[in-house]
């Protein structure tokens, strides 16, 4: 016997052979219909009963929720909605799933908030929404990997537990085996970390660049894609504790290639998910427009979600420099009427998200690459300009989003490395290695950063990064 796919399934046609599928029972109507669901696709399948030929006590047990292998020959659809459907001969329970605490989970055939459903994150991978959330990211890390491994880079690992800041910003989780409730102290009272398991003090990387820049200088081209964790208190719709950033580093690239990189790789994801996400982005598209109607109209976006992603492969990401963006800002309305969180008041303040939307939306409306920052707003590994008080830095901004990629083209003479690190306090013995790379052969090099789950957070058009992410990490919360 065979057993199938519905998403296979789906595309056959009708044939007098018995076949097989398990799933999910999503609704049973008229102790008739099933609606089965195996999570390969957003679609279900029908599966038609005639109850008359089977026991009350199994038709029972065909309750939303529950396991089932279903078998019968497929036919061609009666209803509407889809051209086959399953004529059912067996149906085996293989786990039951009981109506009466059904009826207490997020299981229970009704709306539930995002909110609720965040709280049963074990069980909202079975609601279409995030089944389509979650097989489209999986889809999209499938097209980071594909994009960089077409054209020539290498997927490298960097250390999740590291001794080294990597932004400087000082938002690290500690790593430590020491008894906290009675841990080493040294001659100064303080806790004495050479007794610790790495003999230093170590945290969860917050990212992967410095090591990732030491493989750009050898291998040309890498890229990195793994956890980064970052101990901010931004209790946000755009901020996780642990989140996927995506990391490429190119040996011999200017600010200019790395912004040409940034471009090329976004969209051939989002294209990708484009064409390869069809019925999952369908319907999140009908999820946002359902969403946005209980939204002012000021609130509303103006394409549909499929339409946004498209203008993306279609258009080019507007490049302005700091300095223009600041006089843009300086002059538009929301900040002559204050009404700004953070007014604009000189060239030099950093930009926070209201301000980085208001380009992207209102003014440019398209993804905008901001380069040449402020040097004391930025971190310190990026290039100082001839001007002496800008580096060189880039964002890209992208429509609800803000902020989706950080990056920089790297200071690459040693002498102006190290004053800077010296000027910011950064510990040369700890980074060593990283002074080395300016020693040898140094070069131009550039690269980014993009945060997976907000690139997932734009493709699927969910407003909250909580719920692009399989078990969110966030200020009070690591549930699960
Ligand atoms: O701008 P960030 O901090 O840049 C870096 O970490 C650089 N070392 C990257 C590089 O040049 N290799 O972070 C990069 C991106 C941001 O643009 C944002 O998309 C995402 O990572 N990001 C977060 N995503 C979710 N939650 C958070 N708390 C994030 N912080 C940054
Ligand atoms: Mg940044």
């Amino acid at each position: 016997m065979q057993q199938k796919r519905i998403i296979d399934l789906l595309e056959t046609k009708p044939a007098p052979i018995e076949i097989s599928i398990n799933g999910w029972v999503r609704a049973f109507r008229s102790n008739r219909f099933i609606a089965l669901n195996d999570g390969s696709t957003i679609k279900n399948l029908q599966c038609v009963v005639d109850f008359e030929n089977f026991e009350e006590s199994l038709l029972k047990k065909i309750t939303v929720g529950a396991a089932v292998q279903v078998f019968g020959t497929i036919v061609e659809s009666q209803g509407q909605g889809q051209k086959v459907e399953i004529q059912v001969s067996k149906v085996e329970i293989l786990g039951e799933a009981d109506p009466e605490e059904v009826k207490l989970t997020i299981l229970s055939p009704k709306r539930h908030s995002l909110e609720k459903l965040r709280e049963e994150a074990h069980l909202r991978i079975r609601t279409n929404t995030f089944s389509a959330v979650m097989r489209t990211r999986s889809k999209l890390a499938f097209a980071v990997h594909e994009y960089f491994q077409k054209n020539g880079f290498n997927y490298m690992n960097t250390p999740i537990v590291t001794g080294s800041d990597a932004e400087g910003a000082g938002e690290m989780f500690r790593v430590s085996a020491l008894d906290p409730k009675n841990p080493p102290l040294d001659e100064n009272g303080n806790i004495d970390y050479k007794q610790d398991f790495f003999e230093k003090e170590t945290n969860l990387t917050v990212s992967g660049q410095l090591e990732a820049e030491t493989y750009a200088m050898a291998l040309g081209k890498v890229y990195t894609f793994g956890p980064t964790f970052r101990a901010e208190n931004s209790n946000t719709s755009r901020h996780l504790a642990e989140f996927w950033m995506i990391e490429p580093e190119v040996a011999f690239n200017d600010l200019d290639q790395n912004m040409d990189l940034a471009e090329d790789f976004i969209k051939y994801v989002v294209n990708y998910a484009l064409e390869n996400c069809k019925d999952d982005l369908e319907f999140l598209e009908q999820r946002l427009l359902q969403e946005e109607k209980s939204k002012p109209q000021a609130e509303r976006s103006e394409m549909l979600l499929r339409d946004k992603l498209a203008f993306i492969g279609e258009n080019n990401f507007k490049r302005v420099s700091y300095t223009e963006a600041i006089d843009i800002l300086k002059n538009s309305k929301p900040n002559k009427k204050k009404k700004f969180k953070y007014v604009i008041e000189e060239w030099g303040a950093d930009l926070q998200s209201e301000h980085e939307r208001f380009l992207v939306e209102k003014h440019f409306k398209c993804p905008v690459i901001l380069f040449d920052y402020p040097a004391n707003i930025k971190a310190f590994y990026m290039r100082l300009n001839d001007d002496g008080k800008t580096v060189r830095a880039m964002d890209v901004l992208f429509p609800g989003i803000g902020e989706i990629v950080g990056g920089s083209q790297r200071e690459e003479r040693y002498d102006v490395l190290k004053q800077k690190m010296a000027d910011l306090n950064i510990d040369e013995e700890e980074l060593y290695w990283y002074l080395d790379l300016r020693k040898f052969g140094t070069a131009v090099h550039s690269g980014f950063g993009l945060g997976f789950e907000r690139l997932v957070q734009f493709v699927t058009g969910m407003g909250n990064i909580r719920d692009v992410i399989p078990y969110p990490r966030s200020p009070g919360n690591a549930s699960f």
